[in-house]
């Protein structure tokens, strides 16, 4: 079991104009499930190739529970990592591909065998252990490279996209299989994805990243509920979160296009006058007779999903969805009434994109 904190941690990459890891402090607990999640080139790789040992930093430290880390070899760091293109020795087993680091590390036979035995089992892969790769599924081979990480009984995990080279109904059950093997060893895990599903279902706690900086931390439902910033607003959530103009004039939240929304006055009054983006989730619309609801307009596009329905339609020129029951909602074309609650908002400044 292990702690990992990461104090000031930086990292500019030799001719690169900017810094890719600007002054990162974190800590993990011991048996925590940490999601970093953000978009496409904001640092997570490079982030967790730092913890792991792959890339050097070139600022701040990296502590595994007691013992300051960076400067020391890969396999001194007690961690273990599971890559998106597992990379399997084709020409071994499932059972010489898992045991591969223990027998480097000249762990006595008996004890090896004994570990891989254990984490085949965890991982129902008993079966498979004679194989070679190529006569494993897609899912099978990573669930080897998870018992690669598994046997060497490490203090953190390390996971990078370990999915995203699976289709979509085997990604989801992977991460099924993900989460309840954390729950079962209960190990300490960093696990990065740009994948917001994936960061919201697995984390203990998200940790979103933009341009190499903590945008925000906290359990996914904190953070869906209230995202500190328009980018964690828009980026946690699909159907992404509604993002309209807005201005709080004489107590009431003006939303163009003819709708205002009632706030209480302890709201409104330090918000008077100042030019703000108002987020609404999709289902936080509710259809609403004509002469109380707040948005009127025309549904464009209707999509069918069973369980919802998603219905798309143009707010003071800005392109919406509402999250409605398939039974209450209306066909294309037809006119669209939706009620709004104001505690199911969330307003940013319209100039810095932080909450207000
Ligand atoms: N070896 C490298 N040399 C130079 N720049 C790099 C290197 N690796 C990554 N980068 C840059 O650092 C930034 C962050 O990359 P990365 O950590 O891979 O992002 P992510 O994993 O979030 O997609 C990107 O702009 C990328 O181009
Ligand atoms: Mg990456």
């Amino acid at each position: 079991m292990a702690q990992v904190r990461l104090v000031d941690l930086g990292k500019t990459y030799d001719g690169a104009s900017a810094n890719t890891i600007k002054g990162l402090d974190l800590e993990v607990a011991d048996g925590e499930f940490l999601v970093l999640v953000g978009p496409s080139g904001c640092g997570k790789s490079t982030t967790l190739r730092m913890i792991a040992g792959l890339e050097e930093p070139t600022a701040g430290e990296i502590w595994i529970s007691d013992r300051r880390v960076d400067g020391l070899e890969p396999r001194e760091r007690d961690i273990a990592m599971v890559f998106q293109n597992y990379a399997l020795y084709p020409h071994m087993t499932v059972a010489q591909n898992m045991s591969f680091g223990l027998r480097l590390a000249k762990v006595p036979k008996a004890e090896i065998r004994q570990r891989v035995e254990t984490a085949a089992e965890t991982l129902g892969l008993r079966d498979y252990l004679n194989r070679h790769p190529k006569a494993l599924s897609g899912g099978q081979r990573q669930r080897v490279a998870m018992g690669r990480a598994i046997v060497r009984e490490p203090g953190v995990f390390l996971f990078d996209e370990p999915l995203s080279n699976l289709d979509a109904q085997l990604r989801g059950q992977m991460r099924t299989e993900i989460r309840r093997l954390h729950d079962r060893l209960s190990a300490t895990t960093v696990y990065v994805t740009h994948d917001q599903v994936e960061a919201m279902t697995l984390a203990d706690r998200v940790v979103v990243l933009k341009d190499g900086r903590i945008e925000q931390q906290g359990s996914p439902q904190e953070l869906y509920d209230r995202p500190a910033t328009r980018f964690v607003a828009g980026f946690l959530g699909s159907p992404q979160m509604n993002m309209l103009s807005g201005e709080v004039r004489q107590g009431a939240l003006d939303l163009g296009g003819g709708s205002q929304l009632a706030l209480s006055a302890d709201r409104a009054a330090p918000l008077e006058g100042r030019k703000l983006d108002v987020g609404i989730r999709p289902e936080a619309f509710r259809l609403a007779a004509p002469e109380v609801a707040v948005i009127h307009g025309r549904a464009e596009m209707v999509e069918l999903l069973g369980a919802t329905s998603l219905v798309h339609f143009v707010h003071a020129g800005q392109a919406c969805t509402a999250l409605l029951e398939p039974s209450e909602a209306p066909r294309a074309g037809q006119p669209l009434h939706l009620g709004l609650s104001p505690d199911r908002i969330s307003l940013f400044d319209a100039d810095s994109g932080r909450a207000v």
